[in-house]
């Protein structure tokens, strides 16, 4: 499809140009006077001015149609740079806050108190807590649902099932004596989506039982071929539970949602979320880490579970150049999240158009930074999968293989050729090896990563 003439065209006019004419290039004749070095380097500018278009030609036409909707994700990334920008003036953060902290980490310089307190206002949240000692987006959400739940209660999954990971953490499979939910207590109840793949709203709203205590709600699809959750929709389904049982709390998993709208759920009435530093608000450059976010009660209840009760969160230390990264990385977490769902938007239109389903659909508004596509076959998989590592920085030369994974019952495939062990706000991809046989993919520090991967797995699939 050609470029529409609309206002894309207008914020991105170098780019375009270059695909119609290309820009002469800076020449000695016309450069100003330079030191010799970068005389040298001008005069090569005679050389053939151009090199050819770098995408393949499928991909290339995607990235002219897609313009309009890569404007509409800047706008996005503006609006939560600014309120990122706001809440670290809020918080006075300077560089002594890079500090860190060793041993228990009572003496520590004021960083981490600054974290939570950036994460709360942007989040919308009373509270927050935000550490490199949470091991995952697993061990955060554990720690959130631990803050709620007590013997006897009853947690309700209203988005169907919970993404893997969380299937021994509820007890559901492989229930051992190792301390899960249903190991002290607490029963476990789902919704199942509805035919659409959205929440069932009829049966949630009479869902609600005396003993719930606690509904659960994942935003992002996880390993599901499903809708992922708009703010919007939680905030109904949130209204809903609370019309049913006001003392209901909720939890959002907030995985791969942070920044994709302009609002997160605590603005909407969730409880508590949680989230991990490796995936959307780490901004591809935090090690490790993750965070939970909601009512102040509920935030040190999950500090205990982390910790210990009595301990809270004025201990735990963090050498400095975690912390330094883990302030960088929430900074330019909104405009990483913009590539990473630029990125989305490209595949979608790129497999859509070889007939592959996607999950968006292509240039539909997104909730999260998840592109899913439907592959249907394993060997699909592998060489989706193996095209992609051959095509990340680092490697590249990995061939990736199916296999056992902590946390997971399926056979799993990840191709995570990034700077962070398993970091998925960088370009990655991964699914499980079962039916119907769907890659899920995620990240990238710029759009055009995606581009040239796309290239690779045409060739390859
Ligand atoms: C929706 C959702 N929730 C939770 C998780 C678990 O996160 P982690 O792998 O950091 O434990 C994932 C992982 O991809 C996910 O997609």
């Amino acid at each position: 499809m050609a470029a529409s003439p609309s206002s894309a065209t207008a914020a991105y006019p170098a780019l375009l140009r270059t695909q119609r004419a290309p820009l002469p290039l800076p020449c000695a004749a016309s450069a100003p006077r330079r030191h010799p070095r970068l005389a040298t380097r001008a005069l090569s500018c005679a050389a053939p001015p151009h090199p050819a278009h770098p995408f393949v030609p499928e991909v290339a036409e995607a990235v002219d149609s897609l313009y309009g909707e890569f404007r509409k994700i800047d706008d996005l990334v503006a609006y939560n740079s600014a309120r990122v920008l706001k809440a670290f003036q809020n918080a006075r953060v300077g560089s002594h806050y890079f500090g860190g902290s060793t041993g228990y980490g009572h003496d520590e310089g004021g960083g981490r108190e600054a974290l939570d307190q950036i994460f709360a206002e942007v989040f919308g949240a009373e509270s927050a807590l935000v550490r490199a000692q949470f091991f995952s987006g697993t061990h955060a959400i554990t720690c959130a649902l631990w803050a709620f739940l007590r013997p006897g209660d009853e947690l309700l999954a209203v988005a169907g099932a919970p993404y893997d990971t969380l299937e021994e953490v509820l007890g559901i499979r492989n229930s051992s004596t190792l301390g899960s939910l249903k190991d002290f207590g607490v029963s476990y109840r789902e919704i199942p989506l509805a035919a659409d793949g959205g929440l069932d709203w009829s049966a949630l709203a009479i869902a609600l039982r005396p003993q719930t205590k606690c509904a659960l709600i994942q935003r992002s699809c996880g390993y599901s071929w499903r809708r992922s959750l708009s703010i919007e929709e939680i905030g109904r389904a949130i209204q809903i539970i609370k019309m049913q049982k006001p003392d209901c709390l909720v939890m959002v998993d907030n995985c791969y949602g942070e920044f994709v709208e302009s609002m997160e759920p605590p603005m909407v009435g969730a409880d508590l979320i949680a989230g991990s530093l490796i995936k959307n608000p780490g901004g591809t450059i935090a090690p490790c880490g993750g965070y939970v976010a909601g009512g102040k009660r509920w935030v040190e209840a999950a500090a205990a579970r982390l910790s210990a009760p009595g301990l809270g969160i004025d201990c735990g230390s963090t050498p400095g150049d975690i912390m330094r990264l883990i302030f960088q990385g929430f900074f330019l977490s909104p405009q990483t999240v913009g590539e990473a769902i630029k990125g989305g938007l490209l595949i979608a239109e790129v497999m859509a158009s070889k007939g592959y389903k996607v999950q968006p659909l292509p240039r539909v508004p997104r909730h999260d930074t998840v592109q899913a596509v439907q592959l249907g076959s394993r060997e699909r998989v592998l060489a989706f999968c193996e095209a992609v590592q051959r095509s990340c920085p680092i490697g590249s030369y990995i061939k990736p293989t199916a296999g056992t994974t902590a946390g997971y019952a399926s056979e799993v495939i990840f191709a995570d050729g990034t700077f962070v062990d398993g970091s998925t706000s960088e370009l990655s991809c991964d699914g499980p090896l079962r039916e119907p046989f769907t890659i899920f993919c995620q990240g990238g520090t710029h759009w055009t990563q995606w581009a040239f991967v796309l290239g690779e797995v045409l060739r390859s699939i």
